[in-house]
């Protein structure tokens, strides 16, 4: 079946955001009748929906987001007795353990929403004129205007080249203009900044996609929060629970990898078994949803 054509009842205007591979996450995950469930990038609540409609535990959901515009649609699952938390999933998971809180199912979908890029005042997309914001958490003080308009062009060059995986060379002129004409306050402006210093032709990939890249995963701290989330994650599950971490680039994917590696090959100690050997990816696998053409999916249990 597919989630397009039945949406679970509950879920927020569900057309906002297409869950990626959700039925597979189901399908591997097997959430069970009355499991306890922690959703740490709730977005819309298509997971979340669909993981409680099997759980049927709402008073013992956890949904977290740090976007007001998320928090707002997911009231519908407050109403039913989950807990909302408006905050990065750091401060949510920490708290969380802090509580000795448990969890038989925990789930991240990591990165932006769709609302997040389609809306030109998030300032995410080159295609469509807004502000420089990026902000996923609109009460960050610094938002993607602050970054280009202050940071030194070492940095920048940095920023690009290891967050948007561009060529050092390709980086550097890209900081240099960026430095030649801010400030910037628009992401037209930045993206025509971009597309100013590329050679030659250019067809599918616009050439401001890793810089916008880039910045966004600066802004929002997307690697260190991940990498400190993980961390957290075996705390959070009770003997038997599932994590399920979908990721959309590989730079997310490697850090995933690598956590569940460390841990499943501790020895006796190792808590954790990775059920998904390879990752399961969305191109192959949830073929209509064009979000995830570029999801992988990495499940293991805790022993
Ligand atoms: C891909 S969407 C999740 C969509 C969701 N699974 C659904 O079905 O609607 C990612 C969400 O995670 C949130 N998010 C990303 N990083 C976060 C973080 N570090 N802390 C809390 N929320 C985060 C974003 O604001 C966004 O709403």
């Amino acid at each position: 079946m597919s989630i397009n054509e039945h949406p679970p009842q509950d879920e927020p205007k569900a057309r906002l955001h297409v869950p990626v591979l959700l039925d597979t996450c189901i399908d591997v995950m097997q959430p069970k009748q009355a499991e306890s469930y922690l959703d740490l990038t709730a977005g819309y609540g298509g997971h979340a929906a669909a993981f409680l409609a099997k759980t049927n535990a709402y008073s013992n959901a956890v949904l977290v987001d740090r976007d007001q515009m998320a928090i707002n649609e997911l009231a519908v699952f407050e109403q039913k007795g989950a807990t909302l938390l408006h905050t990065d999933f750091v401060s949510a998971a920490q708290a969380l353990r802090e509580q000795g809180r448990q969890f038989d199912l925990i789930f991240v979908d990591l990165g932006v929403s769709s609302p997040q890029l389609d809306r030109a005042e998030r300032g995410f997309s080159f295609s469509m004129d807004g502000p420089l914001d990026m902000r996923m958490d609109q009460r960050l003080e610094k938002n993607a205007a602050t970054l280009v308009n202050t940071a030194r062009e070492a940095e920048l060059v940095r920023i690009i080249t290891m967050y948007g995986e561009e060529r050092t060379s390709v980086a550097k002129r890209i900081a240099k203009a960026i430095i030649a004409q801010r400030p910037f306050s628009s992401t037209k402006e930045l993206s025509d900044c971009v597309l100013g210093t590329h050679r030659g032709s250019w067809q599918r990939t616009h050439p401001a996609t890793r810089t916008f890249q880039a910045l966004r995963i600066a802004v929002n701290d997307e690697l260190g929060q991940l990498e400190t989330l993980l961390r957290c994650i075996p705390d959070l599950l009770t003997v038997g629970g599932r994590v399920g971490i979908l990721s959309f680039h590989s730079l997310e994917d490697r850090l995933v990898k690598r956590f569940f590696k460390e841990h499943a090959e501790a020895g006796y100690e190792a808590d954790l078994d990775v059920l998904t050997k390879k990752p399961i990816d969305g191109a192959t696998h949830d073929v209509h949803n064009p979000r995830s053409r570029s999801a992988k999916l990495r499940v293991a249990v805790k022993k």
